[in-house]
């Protein structure tokens, strides 16, 4: 890497050392100088300088503030735990961002610069944050350290997934919509009567979601012939697809085990490939999850991908699902060692051999012995490799497999998995959700760190069980919910079996504010699908924290109780009970405009932290000076709203300027064969789009309307490429400095993005 801002250096006294620091300023980053690095079998320890008050973000996955700070353990074993704060949960991303301020001495002028660091180790982690230091340690593998050198937090991130673990998938345009699951259906018509009600309540349902219900004996790969016969479920998704919706099934890590070959044949072809887990003595590994006895595919084996494809395009052929569901793939055992085969446990081992059972070190697992709630750590895999090594990946091999079975079952459409267990650069196969959550204002602020610290990790698909999965919820704290999840990427309303009903239409109320929050969230699917298409391809974010976008504004380090979804909205949600009002910021210099009465906020209130009408209902929302944001009208699917005119929302910034971008295509093909990006720009009064490439919309859209805030004077003329725009559609409000122009159909009745067009003003 010959561009880089980054040097190496190491030396040998008093004892092994290594450091990595900026070459244009010699700071160092990284350095392991003044400590000892131990370099053992099942034992690596190394530490590294940190400044004081230092800046870090990253190191998931565990429900934490947006900032890392002295005292804080991260700690790295994949568990099944109902989202345990500060502990080890359900993924492993061993990545950090650390930003330093510092000062211009003559001018005043702060800046921040960013570098990241990322440890390339499938072991049992943890990183331990002192005042000056971060000591990590791992339970094996290789200190296999990477650097990215920013400077801005943007290219670090873009830095990581485009330059280390890989790119995150691009989605299509329907899973971008509203999504309902739950856990406690219990049949096809109680599936069938939650789209209904939906409908009746006109609350856009895009997907709906079966739990392990739909199965027979929670079997995967099955449907229970009883409840859920496979001829009502096609009925069931025929509808849907021919109503534009969608249907996603959970598909769990562990495949029942029936004991002897049965006609369970999903189990009988691992089998015969000798693809499952093992005990050391050779036999399967068997656990127990939902069907009881249970075993798990060895991601390892080359052969376990294409068994696993197979799988799930045969199941597609019964049960034409349009993505898939991953749980349970930490993995999650409900028994501890292999209590199905009965295997003994490792037993003792002769000094100075390997413990796998109970390293000479712990970490502080949440679940205690690595071995409990999963798959026993001298479980052994392809070529004789352990559990205790790739026990962290094996979530990973999981969605890695869906995602080969997506496209074996729907060739040439980008898959769709949300997935529980994840690993670095699991973003190029998978969505995330953040899992089990309570009903508590607590947690519900506590989704938003979670979602900023999966986008660092290059995961943008996530959202949470919005109202939570457990613990009863009100109509108030529920309808703030879906109101705050509607600007998350993944937008799902899940609960488990048992627990009080929560879907929109449960309440007048959530069913009032999810509609209009869904209106709001469908009108800007084109900004954030051309969000994800730009991240898709250049590791750009699409949710973002406040100080991504301000990097030299050191105050906004860790803010993570608003966010940005993009550059040019920003979010700022009510996050407790009883109140009416919510204090936010207003970063940086050019005006934020009110979402909902295209006004700039006062300018005295950028510098405060300002307290914000939000009554029950309302969720403020703003647009950043600067940007343009291409919208189109919503209806109850994105199927249809991908056939409505088109608007364009212009905030100007204070000089009159703005930019911005579209990006249009099939919305599912993996690669697809046209596409069009426009590009926005306004400068003096006028705003230009501009149109490259060459996809044709299966309908033809016109533009509607153009809107502009902070217009400060007007000519009282509008002209559409040189042609004057009759006065009554246009109106412009001097108090306001608001320009609105409408009706403009017929003059690009072949389509908003046909040609290139310009609006003056
Ligand atoms: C655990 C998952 O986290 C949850 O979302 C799901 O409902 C249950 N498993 C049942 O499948």
């Amino acid at each position: 890497m010959p561009d880089t801002d980054l040097a190496f250096d190491w030396g040998n006294t008093p004892s092994f050392w290594f450091s990595v620091r900026r070459k244009l300023t010699n700071e160092s980053l990284f350095s392991t100088q003044g400590s000892k690095l131990v370099y053992e079998n099942q034992f690596l320890e190394f530490v590294t300088q940190l400044p004081s008050n230092y800046n870090i973000s990253g190191l998931g996955e565990h429900i934490h503030a947006l900032r890392l700070q002295p005292g804080f353990v991260a700690t790295n074993w994949n568990a099944d735990i109902a989202d345990p704060v500060d502990r080890n949960m359900y993924g492993t991303h061993p990545f950090y961002m650390e930003t330093r301020y510092s000062q211009n001495a003559k001018s005043g002028e702060v800046q921040g610069v960013s570098h990241g660091v990322y440890l390339r180790n499938s072991h049992g982690l943890e990183a331990v944050f002192g005042d000056t230091n971060l000591t990590w340690r791992a339970l094996g593998g290789a200190i296999e350290l990477y650097f990215m050198d920013g400077p801005t937090p943007a290219d670090v991130t873009a830095q990581y997934t485009s330059g280390i673990v890989g790119l995150p998938a691009m989605q299509q345009y329907w899973t971008f919509g509203f999504h309902q699951c739950h856990w406690g259906y219990s049949n096809w018509s109680a599936v069938q009567n939650n789209i209904d009600q939906y409908r009746d309540h006109n609350i856009p349902l895009e997907t709906q979601w079966v739990d392990i219900d739909y199965m027979d004996a929670y079997a995967d790969f099955t449907t229970d012939p009883v409840n859920f016969p496979v001829d009502e479920g096609q009925a069931l998704i025929g509808k849907l697809h021919n109503n534009g919706q969608h249907f996603i099934p959970i598909v769990d890590a562990a495949l029942w085990w029936p004991g002897n070959l049965t006609n369970y044949t999903s189990y009988n072809h691992g089998h015969d490939l000798g693809i499952f887990i093992k005990n050391p003595d050779g036999s399967e590994f068997v656990g127990q999850v939902w069907p009881g006895n249970a075993v798990w595919p060895d991601w390892l084996d080359p052969k376990a991908e294409g068994f696993w494809a197979t799988e799930i395009a045969d199941f597609h052929q019964k049960i034409p699902f349009d993505g898939i569901w991953n749980d349970m793939n930490e993995p999650s055992n409900f028994c501890t060692g292999s209590c199905g085969t009965k295997s003994p446990p490792a037993g003792p081992v002769a000094p100075g051999e390997r413990n796998v059972n109970s390293p000479p070190y712990a970490i502080n697992n949440v679940q205690g012995d690595l071995n409990a709630k999963t798959v026993a750590t001298n479980a052994t895999q392809y070529g004789g490799v352990q559990h205790y090594d790739v026990h962290n990946i094996f979530g990973y091999g999981l969605l890695r497999a869906t995602n080969a079975g997506l496209q074996k079952a729907m060739p040439g459409k980008r898959p769709f998995i949300i997935g529980r267990s994840t690993f670095a650069g699991v973003g190029k196969y998978s969505g995330h959700w953040g899992g089990d959550n309570y009903a508590s204002w607590q947690l519900m602020y506590w989704s938003i760190p979670q979602a900023l610290t999966n986008a660092l990790f290059g995961i943008p698909m996530f959202g949470p069980d919005t109202c939570a999965i457990g613990g009863n919820t009100t109509s108030e704290q529920c309808g703030r919910w879906m109101q705050l999840s509607a600007f998350f990427p993944f937008y799902r309303n899940h609960y488990g079996i048992g627990e009080q009903p929560r879907e929109a239409w449960r309440w007048p109320d959530v069913a009032e504010w999810s509609r209009d929050t869904i209106r709001i969230r469908y009108s800007i699917i084109p900004y954030i699908y051309t969000l994800f298409h730009a991240a898709s391809t250049t590791g750009s974010t699409v949710m973002r924290a406040l100080q991504w976008e301000f990097p030299d504004d050191p105050s906004l380090f860790g803010a993570d109780r608003q966010f940005l979804l993009g550059p040019a909205i920003m979010v700022i949600p009510v996050l407790n009970g009883n109140v009416s009002t919510v204090d936010g910021v207003f970063p940086g210099t050019q005006p934020w405009y009110d979402w909902y009465n295209q006004t700039a906020v006062p300018e005295s209130s950028h510098l405060a932290n300002t307290t914000i009408d939000a009554p029950l209902g309302h969720i403020p929302l703003y647009v950043r000076g600067g940007y343009v944001v291409p919208m189109q009208q919503p209806s109850y699917t994105l199927r249809e709203s991908r056939r409505n005119p088109w608007g364009v929302l212009v905030a100007l910034d204070s000089d009159g300027c703005a930019e911005g971008s579209l990006y249009i295509d099939d919305g599912e093909s993996l690669k697809p064969s046209q596409a069009k990006d426009v590009s926005f720009l306004a400068r003096q009064s006028s705003l230009v789009a501009k149109v490259h490439g060459d996809y044709m919309l299966d309908m033809v859209t016109p533009l509607a309307n153009v809107t502009v805030m902070g217009v400060p004077k007007f000519s009282g003329s509008v002209r559409f490429n040189g042609a004057h725009v009759d006065s009554q559609q246009v109106s412009y409000d001097q108090s306001r400095q608001l320009l609105q122009i409408t009706g403009l159909q017929a003059r690009t009745s072949k389509g908003a993005w046909e040609d290139s067009w310009e609006i003056k003003w």
